[in-house]
């Protein structure tokens, strides 16, 4: 391999096995570029990104997935156009991932079971609010009571957040890798495919 140059550079099988592991890796790190994607989706009037933590990666499923509130903006526009997007970038490692794919909203099923029960006590003030985050508001405020703001509950009493909790899984159909390099850009392209993965390569 040329001096500097990762083994993944002009190998597209290899760039496909780096992409997972950089998801599973951005998963289980919390200071890794990968574990804050922007989540983009929209209708026909407007497209919106916004961050997301990435909660889980499933090679297998070709899936990844995030939690939400069920009453967010977002999950009324993937009920009617699950078309979605997921953005990454890690800057050190020059690498860009734009994810194509169709998102699915679970809620009070076994995934978000299973997901809520993971869901620490910190995590769970998210789901507390009694009103729908970005709901207008005449004050300043969090939306929670004083209480839930400074963590006075039980995780029996958080129980109740599992109403507004829910779980996206983004069923990946496409993804386009972008790795910035002084020697030569590389862009390459990777249709997911039900039986097989279609690589090609494409100019930066
Ligand atoms: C660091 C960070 C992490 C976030 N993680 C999530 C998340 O996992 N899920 C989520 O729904 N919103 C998350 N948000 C909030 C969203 O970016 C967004 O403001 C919120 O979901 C409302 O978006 P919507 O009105 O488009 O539904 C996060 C924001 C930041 C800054």
């Amino acid at each position: 391999m040329e001096k500097n140059k990762p083994d993944y550079y002009n190998n597209l099988d290899k760039i496909y096995s780096k992409i997972w592991e950089l998801l599973q890796h951005g998963f289980r790190k919390k200071d890794s570029p990968f574990h804050l994607p922007v989540f983009i989706c929209g209708n026909n009037d407007k497209l919106d990104g916004r961050i997301v933590v990435l909660r889980g990666v499933e090679e297998s499923a070709k899936k990844l997935w995030f939690h939400s509130d069920i009453r967010s903006n977002k999950i009324k526009i993937i009920k009617s156009h699950p078309k979605s997007s997921l953005l990454f970038y890690d800057r050190d490692k020059k690498i860009q991932l734009r994810i194509g794919g169709n998102s699915k909203i679970n809620y009070r099923n076994d995934t978000t079971d299973i997901s809520w029960k993971k869901t620490i006590h910190m995590s769970r003030q998210c789901y507390l609010g009694n009103k729908a985050p970005g709901s207008l508001s005449d004050i300043p405020t969090s939306g929670l009571t004083e209480n839930i703001d400074n963590f006075k509950y039980t995780i029996e009493e958080s129980e109740i957040g599992f109403n507004n909790f829910c779980v996206v899984e983004f069923y990946i159909k496409s993804i386009e890798w972008l790795y910035l390099a002084a020697k030569g850009h590389r862009r390459a392209f990777f249709n997911l495919h039900k039986e097989q993965i279609e690589k090609k390569w494409l100019i930066p």
